[in-house]
């Protein structure tokens, strides 16, 4: 069968999103269809995973029918199923593999389970036609910050990741503190605008060079003792200030890292992945600096940033080429990490 004509069913619901996509060959999205539970899980300030699991089982078929009447296929006419199977919540991941597993199962056609984490790099296929390795990736999301070398489709090394909270993570955690509404990233990002990014001097960890490694919890206990004791001496905060700060820190910090990585391996390309990566200050300062270096910068269109089966889809492609399918016994690993791969 010719490649670029094979029709990849993908599924996601690794956390609040349950989505399904419908993709021709490795990077033509036929649809893309993202539901949402974010308005349902702002009322307890962060995810509750019980209540995830159950929506996700609420919305799965008719997301996956979505999905396949917009694109204008049938059942019939999809070649393969790609579907999360970590890391993320494990009930909600549990949702979207037992429905790929049947629907392999029954339609008698592969299975190929995909690392959400590769999923978030290979969202820049999609956006970016011309993209191909070797680059540097840095994957930024909720519950993960790496460094990852992609020497191919399906060879990579890890080059460092978070020890303890992710980037998203500390925006998260910071804008639930000064009382910002779930998810947090997007409200900080917006508060930074109106801020001083140089007003307050935050830590930064693991300045050595050639450390690969990040780690922000330090960051984020220095901003809540910063609002601690501003509330102690009774000095009003400026709000704008302490997110502008706080999202300068990070910013920093990732951009230094990258840059080092790019020298490190002689790439010539960085690549931007993961929800953070909607970050549009983060954006703007790596556009930038890889400009100024002569390093070639992607990043995905926005609503290839947070989580969506388009880029799951993509991700199972460029396995498939490779042989790399799943059995039926295919299980959630909600701790899986993203690992050299050779
Ligand atoms: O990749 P993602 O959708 O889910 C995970 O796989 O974790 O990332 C979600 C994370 C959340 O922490 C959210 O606050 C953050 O991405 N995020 C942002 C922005 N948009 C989403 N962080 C900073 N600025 C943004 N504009
Ligand atoms: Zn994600």
């Amino acid at each position: 069968m010719d490649k670029e004509k094979i029709i990849t069913l993908a599924i996601e619901s690794s956390c609040d999103e349950t989505s399904a996509a419908v993709l021709e060959g490795g990077r033509t999205i036929l649809s893309n269809i993202i539901a949402t539970q974010i308005p349902i899980h702002r009322k307890f300030g962060g995810v509750v995973p019980e209540i995830a699991s159950r929506k996700h089982i609420i919305n799965i078929m008719p997301v996956i029918d979505e999905a396949l009447s917009k694109a204008g296929k049938t059942l019939d006419e999809v070649n393969q199923v790609a579907v999360t199977y970590g890391p993320g919540l494990v009930g909600a991941l549990l949702v979207g593999v037992s429905a790929a597993k049947a629907l392999a199962f029954s339609r008698n056609i592969p299975l190929i389970g995909v690392n959400h984490l590769e999923g978030h790099i290979f969202a820049n296929f999609l956006s970016s036609p011309d993209l191909k390795p070797p680059f540097v990736a840095l994957v930024v999301s909720g519950g993960h910050t790496s460094l990852v070398h992609v020497k191919d489709y399906n060879s990579f090394s890890l080059m460092g990741q978070t020890r303890d909270d992710a980037a998203g993570e500390a925006f998260d955690k910071v804008a639930r503190v000064m009382g910002l509404p779930y998810p947090g990233g997007p409200q900080i990002d917006k508060l930074a605008q109106e801020g001083n990014p140089l007003a307050i001097d935050f830590p930064r960890a693991l300045q050595e060079k050639g450390n690969y490694e990040f780690s922000f919890s330090g960051l984020k206990s220095a901003v809540l003792n910063y609002l601690n004791s501003m509330k102690l001496k009774k000095i009003e905060v400026n709000k704008a200030d302490v997110a502008a700060s706080f999202q300068h820190t990070v910013i920093e910090v990732l951009l230094a890292k990258a840059m080092d990585a790019i020298k490190e391996t002689g790439c010539d390309t960085l690549v931007l992945a993961g929800g953070v990566a909607a970050n549009s200050s983060l954006e703007k300062r790596l556009r930038e600096t890889t400009a100024k270096n002569k390093v070639n910068f992607y990043y995905p269109d926005k609503i290839l940033c947070t989580d969506n089966a388009a880029m799951i889809g993509c991700r199972g492609y460029y396995q498939s080429l490779a042989g790399k399918y799943s059995d039926l016994y295919l299980n959630a690993v909600p701790g899986l990490a993203l690992q050299d791969l050779e």
